[in-house]
């Protein structure tokens, strides 16, 4: 059975955000100055590699042409790059606590897609079933739980970096990374406790 149209422009947009987000991480490691982070996004860099990887793999598995370029994924693509030259910008302008704010603000936006498209990945291979769903699950099935890990993770660096810049009290590692929150309910219970 043909793959629906927007089920492949899904997965086209979502395999170019991965893409796009190779670069967001590299870039970004190029504006960290934290350790922790740094160790971070390192193997959030790796993991996103690997990403790419996966879904490349099911997009063959579904009979679609990874390189196939659309207008959506164009789109993306020019996201991406606007997230990298935002950072670029911050560094050109010299002042290092400022281009890591950036760079985790960059981060952010890039996984709240991520973070999405999977969300919806793993919907369409419940609801496509027979070979082109078990190939769509067990590409979700790899990667969901390191999303969770980069977008909610990633927040609280971003929270508590922007603190301290403030001269407020800060915690690092946020408690996001001490906690290993790995959902909404978990953030929320964060939220919650970082007020008490
Ligand atoms: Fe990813
Ligand atoms: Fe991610």
């Amino acid at each position: 059975m043909p793959i629906a149209p927007q089920v492949r422009e899904l997965l086209l947009q979502s395999l170019e955000h991965e893409l796009g987000g190779v670069l967001v991480y590299q870039t970004a490691l190029e504006c960290v100055r934290n350790a922790d982070l740094e160790r971070e996004w390192r193997k959030y860099l790796d993991q996103t590699q690997h990403h790419v990887e996966v879904l490349t793999g099911a997009c063959v598995d579904l009979g679609l042409d990874p390189d196939e370029m659309t207008p959506g994924r164009k789109v993306v693509q020019h996201n991406g790059k606007g997230l990298v030259t935002a950072m670029k910008m911050a560094l050109a302008a010299s002042d290092a606590a400022a281009a890591e704010l950036v760079a985790c603000e960059c981060v952010v936006l890039a996984e709240t897609k991520d973070h999405f498209d999977w969300q919806l990945i793993g919907e369409c291979a419940k609801a496509l079933g027979g070979e082109a769903g078990a190939a769509l699950q067990q590409a979700y099935d790899d990667v969901e739980d390191e999303e969770d890990e980069h977008l909610y993770h990633t927040k609280g660096w971003c929270r508590e970096l922007w603190l301290q810049s403030l001269g407020l009290p800060a915690q690092l590692p946020p408690l996001e990374e001490r906690r290993d929150v790995r959902s909404a309910a978990e953030e929320a219970e964060v939220e919650q406790a970082r007020k008490h």
